[in-house]
């Protein structure tokens, strides 16, 4: 059977300007996603991941490889019969309300009266706008847009979920209720897909993620496999080190803190750490602390975006 989502050697070339400059926003990447999952898509800003998103969605259109859904290219609208999508910006019409919003939405999906008028207040309430369903949506806030938005994408109970950013604009309460939400889909069987820059949420929720930058393909995996992968870090801690060991000493490590005579570092890998300690106590340092510190998404990521090459960097 193939999978949810394919996206094959995809690129995504954009024009700009008088002089048709190219902007290489996606550069050949590949991943899929199989029925039943939640996979998150993370990376800095630019790096791609609206890009990707909206040729699933039809919306931008491959310059070279392919996205698929259930098999069929994206290009074709009937690839999208069972998907949910929610845009990073939703627009919404600013004379409707949300309630009329997302009947409309229902009606395009071509759900009946009956089933509209069941099913409009049931999402309004699991998206956590149905206080507001009935004001005007140019009145709205930016997370109650957003919440609006997602009531849309959910109204046709759509077997795929595609969500960009589904947690920006929101509260940290807000946020945690989209998480329970996006939880509950899955239980449901339902297959995700977002993007986000929230990583602790993407850590959360997700069982697997894709790290794009500048529109290539860093990495993929679960988020334990990644985070085991990635070197392990150890916080270090010296005191009185010597003005003229002190470039020696910290050589590629990176300086966490200098407070008076304690200088902490962040060192990477094993046998940087053994150097590092060997040289700053041949220097005549004292090591006062050594406190391994588990990698957490976050770091990879933070290291991901700023580094060129990653050792692990599995380029497709
Ligand atoms: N319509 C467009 N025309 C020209 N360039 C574009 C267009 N949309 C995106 N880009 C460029 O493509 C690159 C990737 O943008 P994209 O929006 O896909 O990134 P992103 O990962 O979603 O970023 P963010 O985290 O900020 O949402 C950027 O350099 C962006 O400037
Ligand atoms: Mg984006």
């Amino acid at each position: 059977m193939s999978s949810v989502i394919e996206i094959d050697k995809l690129h995504v070339t954009y024009r700009v300007g008088f002089f048709r400059k190219v902007v290489q926003a996606v550069r050949g990447i590949s991943f899929a996603v199989e029925e039943g999952e939640i996979v998150g898509l993370i990376g800095p800003n630019g790096s791609g991941k609206t890009s990707t998103l909206k040729v699933l969605l039809g919306l931008v259109r491959a310059t070279d490889g392919a996205a698929r859904i259930r098999g069929i290219d994206s290009k074709q609208p009937k690839s999208r019969a069972e998907l949910g999508f929610l845009p990073e910006n939703p627009y919404v019409y600013p004379y409707l309300t949300p309630r009329e919003f997302v009947d409309l939405c229902g009606r395009l999906s071509g759900l009946d009266a009956a089933t509209r008028e069941k099913r409009v207040p049931a999402v309004l309430e699991r998206a956590g706008i149905a206080f507001a369903a009935d004001r005007p949506v140019r009145r709205l806030s930016k997370g109650m847009l957003q919440r609006t938005g997602l009531a849309a994408a959910l109204v046709a109970e759509p077997s795929l979920l595609v969500l960009d950013e589904p947690m920006s604009g929101l509260d940290p309460l807000g946020r945690r209720e989209v998480r329970d939400l996006i939880f509950e889909e899955k239980r449901r069987g339902r297959t995700v897909l977002f993007s986000s820059h929230v990583l602790s949420d993407i850590e959360a929720l997700c069982d697997r993620v894709v790290i794009l930058r500048k529109g290539e393909l860093v990495t993929q995996g679960t988020v334990r496999d990644l985070v085991k992968r990635s070197a392990t870090l150890t916080e270090l801690t010296l005191r009185n080190l010597p003005a003229d060991a002190r470039q020696e000493v910290i050589g590629t490590s990176t300086v966490l803190r200098e407070l008076g005579e304690e200088l902490v570092l962040e060192v990477s890998g094993d046998t940087p750490l053994a150097t590092t300690m060997t040289k700053a106590l041949a220097a005549g340092a004292k090591v006062t602390s050594a406190v391994p510190r588990k990698d957490s998404l976050e770091d990879l990521f933070v290291r991901n975006a700023l580094h060129e090459d990653t050792p692990d960097a599995a380029k497709n």
